[in-house]
């Protein structure tokens, strides 16, 4: 049997196939052959200024990562930077002020904005994401997509609004593509989402999902094993509640799992209700 040669893809199916991936912005403006041979990649001119064009007929162009050498200080650095301003910040609006003057973090230059909260900072609840997707990125707020639009169902689900509730992330800028932020971006945002929480004070923290669980409340255990489980979370100032549930994308995807996540809800709720987590 003859088999016929597979059509090229038009550059709308290339678009398409990217786009599915979650390559939806471009890092540099030449594109880098990564299956080329190492020494050629080498040695082929680095973009030190990395403009982050987001329109999607750019995506031919789009590069895997950004040569971190080349954009931010060596983890190291940025962490002890990140530690040493983010413990200075009087108040939120000064957190802020220092999350955007801040270059240790390469995220910045690709994302389009800092995401760096939603909600009333006087709430007595937070709740913590791990990063801002496409939709955060072009809005500059969290939650605010898919997954979102959940989150104020869950919030909801125990007689609250965001007027009453206060949401962040671990990391404040979109990973491009909506990657899995690195380990050493996710020690350099640490010191600043953990001085933001300091900062708002709240009575009950609500981790979402592994990342933001495992970073905030040093476990290694999974989300499957961690939800629905309190933990003491010690701001600096004093030791609050922290209950971690499922990340509304997951739901999402899995939506078996909304069943589980309700009771952490009422768990929450009767926290919030009685002021003890027993
Ligand atoms: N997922 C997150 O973790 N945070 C957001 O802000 C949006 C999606």
């Amino acid at each position: 049997m003859d088999f016929l040669p597979e059509p090229h893809p038009t550059v709308r199916q290339l678009l398409a196939f990217y786009l599915e991936a979650g390559v939806d912005c471009a890092l540099a403006d030449e594109a880098v052959d990564r299956l080329a041979e190492p020494d050629a990649v080498a040695a082929a001119p680095v973009q030190r200024e990395i403009a982050p064009p987001r329109a999607i007929r750019e995506l031919p162009t789009a590069a895997p990562s950004v040569p971190r050498s080349e954009t931010a200080p060596v983890p190291e650095a940025a962490i002890a930077s990140a530690r040493e301003a983010a413990r200075t910040a009087p108040t939120l609006e000064a957190l802020r002020g220092l999350l955007e003057n801040f270059e240790g973090c390469a995220l910045k230059h690709t994302a389009t904005r800092l995401v760096f909260a939603d909600g009333n900072p006087q709430a007595r609840i937070m709740f913590v994401g791990e990063a801002p997707g496409r939709d955060e990125d072009i809005e500059g707020l969290p939650f605010v997509g898919r997954s979102g639009k959940l989150l104020d169902r869950m919030i909801a689900a125990i007689g609250l609004d965001r007027s009453k509730a206060y949401i962040a992330n671990v990391i404040p800028w979109r990973p491009p593509g909506n990657r899995t932020p690195t380990p050493q971006e996710t020690q350099i945002c640490l010191p600043f989402i953990q001085r933001q929480i300091e900062l708002v004070n709240p009575d009950v923290l609500v981790t979402l999902g592994n990342p933001s669980t495992q970073t905030l409340l040093s476990t290694r255990d999974g989300i499957m094993k961690t939800r629905g489980r309190w933990f003491d979370y010690d701001t600096g100032t004093r030791t609050i509640r922290a209950i971690a549930t499922f990340h509304p994308a997951y739901l999402l995807r899995s939506p078996s799992y909304k069943r589980m996540s309700w009771q952490d809800l009422r768990a929450i709720a009767k926290a919030m209700e009685t002021g003890s987590s027993q």
